[in-house]
């Protein structure tokens, strides 16, 4: 029998399937750590990103947004710590030459210095930075080393002061930014949820010290009821607190969310106290204190509270979150599977399927018609091609919550059958209608 429960290659079959995300540079057998979205999964990314945009600058009258370089000048990544301090320990094996993270590899292996994939012998471990180096300009010399940031949040710290003064920002304030990083990661498996090349959705927020304590544990709450408000079971998140703490970290909590290969972090908050700023005033020789004209003109170097989370390893969350196969049977008869994926509609990458019942007597042209109705308000799909109940399938297999379909009765009242993914009940709705009935639902949504 069939196993329907979720597994992480049923969902990267799912994305090749469906253009959701697929391999980079496939037809050269493909890149190491690096994927390119489809046209599902870049709505999808955007949907994600525009719920997180908006949870930040909208809903916060105190967050504003950034869009930084991501070349920064090389002192930047001395100041942060990330020249001396991002690298993993590693050791090859001298005969197979395979390469193992000291900290995550067969303990009982390193210690005997024996290779797990050959029995080998393993090297010492030695600190290997994460971060890509490269080369500005026509020499290839150390005076012309940039790095491609390994986190967005250094272009945020640089920029602070910019920002305060520009848009009179006061503590505690923050800003939010989106963007790519890299990191040189040697193990790249489970897909997308650790690749070289990724984009990560981070928020830092300026604080008083003393309150960083109190500002912390309101955006550990804050973090957790967006992934509640997106629909997210929230049985498969769990919070882990730090006992080893980052370089830079008074104290620091990871949102854990149970993904096909176990619990694993999708989102950090983190206490960086001064220790940013701190240091880009040592480093720069610019003053990076804070007057705080609300408080007697005393001046301090603020504290940082970082909301810090993974872009494309969120896609990943809500892709196998969503993912259900699910039987439709009922008692007695054959088992009958269809794949769904309960998106809420404001991440899904397709809001709403138009599917004439039948291509013939103008029941097309009907659909393009609402269709494009529609088009202002919402993303749209139209598909006239196979039997309905086959093409209700494919729109559940991509997550559209809506499918209106227009039959013979549409061209004598006006009205349309409007079906939802979730329940699979159908109503009559008035094709003019259709676009309030559509944003209430959306409005309203609840997982079942
Ligand atoms: N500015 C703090 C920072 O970068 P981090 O824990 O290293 O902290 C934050 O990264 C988030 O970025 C992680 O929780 C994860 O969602 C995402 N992330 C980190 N490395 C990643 C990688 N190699 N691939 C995909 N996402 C990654």
């Amino acid at each position: 029998m069939e196993d329907h429960k979720i597994s992480m290659d049923k969902i990267v079959s799912l994305c090749k399937r469906r253009g959701f995300v697929f391999q980079s540079s496939e037809i050269y057998g493909g890149q190491a750590g690096a994927w390119d979205y489809g046209p599902l999964g870049v709505e999808l990314k955007k949907n994600i990103q525009n719920a997180w945009w908006k949870e930040m600058t909208q809903l916060h009258d105190n967050i504003v947004g950034l869009d930084a370089a991501i070349l920064m000048h090389p002192r930047v990544w001395e100041a942060s710590g990330h020249v001396a301090n991002f690298s993993d320990p590693l050791v090859d094996c001298k005969q197979c030459k395979m390469r193992f993270r000291a900290d995550t590899m067969d303990q009982k292996a390193l210690e005997e210095k024996k290779c797990p994939a050959c029995g080998g012998e393993l090297t010492e471990p030695r600190a290997f930075n994460l971060m890509f180096k490269t080369h500005i300009g026509p020499a290839e010399d150390s005076a012309s080393i940039v790095y491609l940031r390994p986190e967005t949040a250094q272009g945020i710290y640089v920029n602070y002061k910019n920002i305060a003064q520009s848009n009179r920002m006061k503590i505690p304030f923050g800003i939010a930014q989106v963007g790519k990083a890299f990191r040189n990661e040697i193990v790249t498996k489970n897909f997308i949820f650790r690749t070289c090349e990724f984009e990560q959705m981070e928020m830092q927020f300026f604080v008083k010290p003393g309150e960083d304590d109190k500002w912390f544990q309101y955006w550990r709450e804050q973090r957790w009821a967006f992934y509640e408000k997106y629909g997210v079971n929230m049985n498969k998140m769990r919070w882990y607190h730090h006992e080893k703490l980052a370089h830079y970290a008074k104290d620091a909590y990871d949102i854990e969310y149970e993904f096909p290969m176990g619990f694993s972090e999708l989102e950090g908050v983190h206490n960086r106290t001064d220790f940013d700023l701190t240091r880009h005033t040592e480093y720069s020789g610019k003053d990076m204190s804070y007057i705080d004209q609300d408080d007697n003109n005393n001046k301090y170097i603020p504290y940082i509270i970082e909301t810090s989370a993974g872009l494309t390893r969120n896609l990943l969350m809500f892709l196998c979150d969503a993912y259900e196969e699910q039987n439709l049977a009922k008692e007695g008869e054959p088992e009958d599977y269809r794949t769904v994926l309960h998106f809420h509609p404001k991440i899904a990458p397709v809001t709403v399927a138009v599917l004439p019942l039948m291509k013939k007597d103008g029941l097309a042209e009907l659909a393009k018609e609402i269709q494009n109705d529609l088009k202002e308000d919402f993303v749209t799909d139209y598909d006239q091609s196979g039997a309905i109940g086959k093409r209700y399938r494919r729109q559940d297999e991509i997550g559209t919550p809506f499918c209106i379909t227009v039959d013979y009765d549409s061209k004598e009242d006006g009205t349309v059958t409007l079906r939802f993914r979730d329940s699979m009940e159908q109503v009559r709705v008035r094709r003019e209608e259709l676009s309030a009935r559509i944003h209430s639902e959306i409005k309203n949504y609840k997982r079942v």
